[in-house]
């Protein structure tokens, strides 16, 4: 079974909005999409990046959340068209959950544009994918919506459903493949701060170590890696980064993850693809430990 998990893609639609001002985000946010984002994230990038998904021909696509930049209708649009393509190749191998961008504000939420839009997107907070007799995508949603900051939260009631999947697939004998959009841990050289992390992480961590899922996917922070810490040892921790973003760093540049699995969850070909900015998307090997 082939896998591609991808993530961060942000589309955006224009600088300002004349709307929910009372909210500092919508006059920060497109200050800084004017000097920042929309060089970062360059509209030239999106075809390129869902086309590069579609030739891998891949049974399972994972898109771990942040399809737009500001949760507004139009970014909506042209994410869902984009990703309708993908759907039409990949069907029910789409799996993806939001970010904290897709929830950006209070206002955003309510409109519920981004439901009504990304249909693929599950119901819940909560969910389960069965891939094979023993393998199974358990996905986290972590994401809601702060006037100023990018957390997410690992809220109780969703932690104790979490729990319980969890539970449940030790009961059954599932491998798993745990899906989120913000890491409960990251490398040194790449420490979170305290407005853009995962509060609560420690109990993600600690589930982790519980449970020890085979991997565990997830993005939000723009940098790709794969890491393997000694306190949760028995599981991969794959960060995809950004398919859409512009950088100088190999590991920020838009790219994806790769990899093979078996039926008995071995992970093979385990392959960064990274865009050249014109038409090609160069693999590299991502060390598993
Ligand atoms: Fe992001
Ligand atoms: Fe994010």
């Amino acid at each position: 079974m082939k896998f591609v998990h991808f993530g961060d893609l942000h589309v955006w639609s224009r600088c300002f909005v004349w709307r929910e001002l009372q909210y500092p985000k919508r006059w920060i946010g497109p200050v800084n999409l004017r000097l920042n984002r929309r060089k970062r994230f360059p509209p030239g990038y999106r075809l390129p990046a869902i086309e590069a998904v579609i030739k891998e021909k891949t049974d399972i696509a994972v898109y771990t959340g942040d399809f737009t930049t500001f949760a507004l209708r139009e970014e909506f649009v042209m994410a869902s068209a984009l990703f309708e393509r993908i759907f039409e190749k990949v069907g029910d191998g789409l799996i993806a959950l939001p970010g904290n961008h897709d929830r950006y504000t209070e206002a955003s939420v309510q409109k519920g544009h981004m439901e009504h839009y990304l249909a693929f997107l599950p119901k819940e907070r909560v969910f389960t994918r069965q891939l094979a007799p023993r393998i199974t995508v358990v996905g986290v949603d972590h994401a809601y919506p702060f006037r100023l900051r990018s957390n997410g939260i690992v809220k109780d009631d969703v932690h104790e459903q979490l729990v319980e999947t969890m539970e449940r697939m030790k009961r059954t004998n599932q491998i798993v493949i745990l899906a989120g959009h913000f890491p409960f841990i990251t490398p040194p050289e790449h420490p979170e701060s305290w407005h853009h992390k995962l509060i609560g992480e420690e109990k993600m961590l600690e589930l982790v170590r519980t449970y020890k899922p085979r991997l565990y996917l997830h993005g939000h922070k723009h940098v790709r890696w794969s890491l393997r810490d000694e306190r949760c040892p028995d599981t991969l921790c794959l960060n995809c980064g950004s398919i859409g973003m512009k950088s100088d760093s190999r590991e920020k540049q838009a790219g994806y993850i790769t990899w093979d699995m078996d039926d008995r969850g071995e992970i093979r070909n385990l392959t960064a693809k990274v865009f050249d900015g014109r038409s090609t998307w160069v693999p590299h090997d991502l060390s598993q430990d």
